[in-house]
């Protein structure tokens, strides 16, 4: 859910678990399951050229952008709805491009990315067809999108956000022009995360508005599909 600060800017209304408190204790910078992990695995499958534009949607602190940079010499930005994430990330590395925006309205020209990166945000959006049409305009033809988030196991469910079954996903991903290239599922690092957090602090309260929706069956994926060439789509 999406909601304003006391200056007009949007802000989730999930925001403040990830800027401070039991999660970010147990995560790290890498505020979600996997951490690194699963970004160089999505890489790996991506044919990226060097110095290829990536961008991190929903960056967080900047683990992400800073690795792509550091460790494959992309060169990589990250754009986020959390002014004290940007800032931790700037506060730690002050070289790193990243920027305040929201998913759904991305300040780049169309087709101006080689690859998006969207790592545990998409469930978090109101409108998540909405920031995949958006990813869709800001990536060139042929360019890669890799997302990894919780999804709903239980294939009945027909919600439009939060953790949604995967063929909603896939189907948003066919609706915008892409071609999903691989899937694998990681709910192992999710429950690995969640056994973490309870060691921690005793108490898995208050970690994800995700999940309180009923009929949940928390799971997480790993996904690549690469935008489909003007021609093809
Ligand atoms: C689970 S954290 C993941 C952060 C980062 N991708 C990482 O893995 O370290 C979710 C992030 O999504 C951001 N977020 C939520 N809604 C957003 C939106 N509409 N546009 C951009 N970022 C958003 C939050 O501020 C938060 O940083």
């Amino acid at each position: 859910m999406r909601t304003s600060d006391d200056q007009g800017r949007a802000v989730s209304a999930c925001s403040s678990i990830y800027e401070e408190g039991a999660l970010r204790e147990v995560t790290g910078v890498a505020i979600r399951p996997g951490g690194l992990t699963l970004t160089d695995r999505a890489i790996g499958a991506c044919g990226f050229i060097p110095a290829a534009e990536l961008l991190d949607v929903g960056c967080g602190a900047g683990a992400t952008v800073e690795h792509l940079c550091s460790s494959y010499g992309f060169i990589a930005r990250g754009v986020d709805i959390s002014l004290k994430l940007i800032a931790e990330g700037l506060g730690r590395t002050p070289s790193l491009s990243l920027t305040e925006a929201a998913a759904e309205s991305l300040p780049f020209a169309a087709e101006s990315m080689d690859g998006i990166l969207c790592e545990c945000v998409l469930s978090l959006l109101e409108e998540p067809l909405a920031g995949v049409l958006e990813f869709q305009r800001v990536l060139r033809g042929g360019g890669y999108l890799i997302l990894s988030d919780m999804y709903n196991r239980e294939p009945a469910d027909d919600s439009r956000n939060g953790a949604v079954p995967r063929r909603q996903l896939e189907a948003w991903l066919f609706e915008c022009g892409f071609t999903p290239l691989f899937w694998e599922d990681h709910s192992r690092l999710l429950r690995e995360l969640a056994a973490r957090l309870i060691l921690a602090h005793g108490t898995l309260d208050g970690w994800c508005c995700v999940t309180d929706k009923a009929g949940i069956r928390p799971g997480y994926y790993l996904l690549v599909a690469r935008k489909n060439d003007t021609e093809n789509h």
